[in-house]
């Protein structure tokens, strides 16, 4: 595989609730290139929570526990929380799976990308405007000016995504998480947000983890595929090869897809092995 920029071992995300600790996430393995790496899996599968994790983004009482989260050398796990918030939208950024939470309900989204310009560029106020409006157009938002003046509130679900894509992408990160990023868009504007994050990964050799539940849109985009199940990797393959998967539960959520050309009466219901969520998480590095 290409150079590795994300090495991460044995990850989990347990939450401690009155019946217990749970555990979302259980002991994870993968590496992350310069690539795009899908992550599917039904939903509470743990795909969120694993993304949330690397960034040590657990709110408590949540904890993150790994072998290693190594970028580029360095162990996440082991930084001091100031420390992690320079990586936080500097070298890793993360496009939540619900935008609206992640704007500040009382700040118009002009001001809140031109203060997250400023913060990684030194610029003055009239050229970070400038480059915002360039920002919201390089994501197909076409009335830019009125949507710097406009409140997050005020947005459609499919502007807050793409607002929230051109803001993570100001610092330039080297890896950018996106969190269903496209969910709310429609299939043309689907296509330009992801044309972009493919520019990215082309063109700067910026690393992807692309969480989607869209298993065709996900073998259509990716380069590599994660499936969780239960809060581990249950198979890892080849983007192009998603359909081919063996493990039965990726043949399950393969089954359960609606098929325009092949109607059925009703849809497989995914059949579940306890086994499944036994077995030993199998290393995404080859
Ligand atoms: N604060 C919390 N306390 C306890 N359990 C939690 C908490 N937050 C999340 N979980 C659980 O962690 C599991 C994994 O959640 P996660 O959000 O990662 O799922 P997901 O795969 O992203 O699902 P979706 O496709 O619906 O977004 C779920 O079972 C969820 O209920
Ligand atoms: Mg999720």
């Amino acid at each position: 595989m290409m150079s590795t920029l994300l090495d991460v071992q044995n990850l989990w995300v347990r939450f401690p609730t009155r019946n217990g600790v749970f555990d979302a996430v259980r002991g994870v393995s993968f590496t992350l290139g310069r690539e795009r790496l899908g992550i599917v899996g039904e939903s509470g599968s743990g795909k969120s929570m694993t993304g949330r994790a690397i960034l040590r983004l657990i709110r408590p009482p949540g904890i993150v526990e790994a072998d290693q989260v190594n970028l580029e050398g360095q162990d996440l796990m082991k930084l001091s929380e100031k420390d992690m918030r320079s990586v936080r939208g500097q070298r890793i950024s993360m496009v939540m799976q619900d935008p609206k939470f992640s704007l500040n309900p009382v700040m118009t989204i002009g001001d809140q990308i031109i203060e997250a310009y400023r913060l990684h560029n030194s610029a003055s106020k009239a050229d970070a405007y400038n480059k915002s409006l360039e920002m919201l157009e390089a994501v197909s938002i076409r009335d830019a000016e009125r949507v710097m003046r406009a409140y997050p509130h005020e947005m459609s679900g499919g502007m807050g995504q793409r607002i929230m894509i051109a803001m993570m992408l100001i610092p330039n990160p080297e890896i950018l998480i996106a969190d269903e990023p496209t969910s709310a868009l429609d299939v043309s504007v689907q296509r330009q947000v992801l044309d972009i994050m493919d520019k990215l990964v082309k063109e700067r050799g910026m690393g992807l983890i692309f969480i989607s539940h869209d298993l065709n849109l996900v073998a259509d985009f990716c380069d590599r595929v994660l499936i969780m199940y239960s809060g581990r990797i249950v198979e890892v393959c080849d983007a192009d090869k998603l359909h081919e998967a063996k493990h039965p539960y990726t043949r399950g959520l393969l089954n359960s897809l609606p098929r325009l050309d092949a109607p059925r009466d009703r849809l497989e219901v995914l059949e579940r092995d306890p086994q499944w969520s036994e077995a030993p998480s199998v290393s995404g590095s080859e």
